[in-house]
């Protein structure tokens, strides 16, 4: 059994789902359910034995030591975050909250009960953590790659939240051998990305017609990952990564935003062949994010060449593939970004509210 957190956020129901397609081994999740949690990402579960949901937090240490405790789980995987960089720069606060004492929070609770596990159930334990590149700061254009190796400059709330959580999983490997990975990934994006985000966000403005705003001059650089990709190398690395080591995953996609955004135009109009005005009509430029991280860019050697991992979908594929999910979710769209969300909830899990 393993325990994964904020299984019901985008990457994390991804995983979950991934991992249900290949294997029968079971999966406990505890989830906040911020407003970015959504178990109806995981509706095709809601009857299976193989995944078992707890509304929890990270931070109630007693509740998630309960679980822990009861399921045994063999590994944890902490998705569980704030993550949106817009969200962080309005108000900080949740994001301390959960990035930073939520992840000391869960990292006490792992670490008593790993520290009282048998010793054959103790050496085959791993808590794998994930953050993300943006820890590593902004490149240049001439810059290389981000490497494991790369110093912590993190720009945003949301990314020294995510560097102080890199930290204290560190400090807990350091301190008291728990055997911790962590992993830092590149943007993904891929279906039950919550709307808010670039990709999805651009979609949905096509479909509705709505504006598409391009902070600043849409020039900035980001690593495209297709979300099935980042959850392979996940199997992967918690099944044969090396403990106490960080492994970076990108997906080998760098794209300007505004190319990022035209493409998605394009590809929209000539699916939905809209012929009388061009969708780039609906990008509009507006004030820059503050502290606006212009590249990143990530280095895939260390897990290529050690795990024999590397994407397999080029950004081309990964964005048809989005594109469509998205055209075809228009009511998982509707659903999480209305109250109907709350509805669906009361409906089917009216235990939990
Ligand atoms: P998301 O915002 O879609 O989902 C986060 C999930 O965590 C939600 O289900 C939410 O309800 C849950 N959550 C929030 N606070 C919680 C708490 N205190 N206790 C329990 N659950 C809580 O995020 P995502 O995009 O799926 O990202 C998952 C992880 O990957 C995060 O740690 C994020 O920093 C990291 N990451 C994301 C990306 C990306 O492009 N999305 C890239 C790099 C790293
Ligand atoms: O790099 C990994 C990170 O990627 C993750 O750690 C974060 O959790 C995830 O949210 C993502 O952060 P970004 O800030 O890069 O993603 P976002 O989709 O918010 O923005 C992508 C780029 O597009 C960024 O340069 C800002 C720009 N943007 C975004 C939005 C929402 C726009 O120009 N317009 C928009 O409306």
């Amino acid at each position: 059994m393993i325990l994964v957190t904020g299984g019901a956020g985008f990457i994390g129901s991804n995983f979950i789902l991934d991992w249900c397609r290949s294997s029968d081994e079971q999966v406990i999740n505890i989830d906040k359910l911020t407003y970015a949690g959504n178990l109806m990402n995981l509706s095709s579960l809601k009857d299976s034995p193989q995944h078992k949901f707890f509304n929890v937090e990270i931070g109630n240490s007693n509740q998630v030591s309960k679980i822990l405790k009861k399921y045994k789980p063999r590994a944890v995987i902490n998705f569980a975050a704030e993550s949106h960089v817009d969200r962080s720069i309005h108000g900080p606060r949740d994001f301390i909250y959960t990035n930073i004492i939520g992840t000391y929070e869960l990292l006490e609770a792992v670490n008593s009960y790993w520290a009282n596990l048998q010793d054959s159930q103790k050496a085959d334990f791993k808590f794998m953590h994930i953050s993300t590149d943006e820890v590593y700061g902004s490149l240049l254009p001439e810059d290389s790659s981000f490497t494991e190796k790369n110093q912590y400059k993190p720009n945003s709330p949301y990314s020294a939240s995510k560097a102080s959580s890199d930290h204290l999983v560190r400090a807990f490997n350091k301190t008291y051998q728990l055997p911790t990975i962590t992993t830092n990934c590149s943007n993904n994006y891929g279906p039950f990305q919550f709307p808010e985000k670039l990709i999805p966000l651009t979609i949905n403005n096509i479909i509705h017609n709505k504006k598409i705003p391009v902070y600043g001059d849409g020039m900035q650089v980001r690593d495209w990952l297709y979300v099935n990709d980042h959850c392979d190398a996940l199997r992967l690395i918690l099944s044969d990564g090396s403990i106490g080591e960080i492994y970076n995953i990108g997906g080998l996609n760098e794209k300007t935003n505004i190319d990022v955004i035209t493409m998605i135009c394009n590809k929209m109009d000539d699916i939905q062949f809209k012929k009388d005005i061009p969708s780039i009509n609906l990008i509009q430029h507006v004030k820059d994010r503050a502290g606006h991280d212009t590249r990143y860019s990530i280095d895939i050697s260390k897990v290529s060449k050690t795990l024999d991992w590397k994407p397999k979908e080029t950004f081309e594929s990964g964005i048809d593939k989005t594109i469509k999910w998205y055209l075809d979710n228009q009511n998982w769209v509707d659903s999480v970004s209305t109250g109907e969300y709350v509805k669906w909830m009361k409906k089917n899990y009216s235990e939990l509210l």
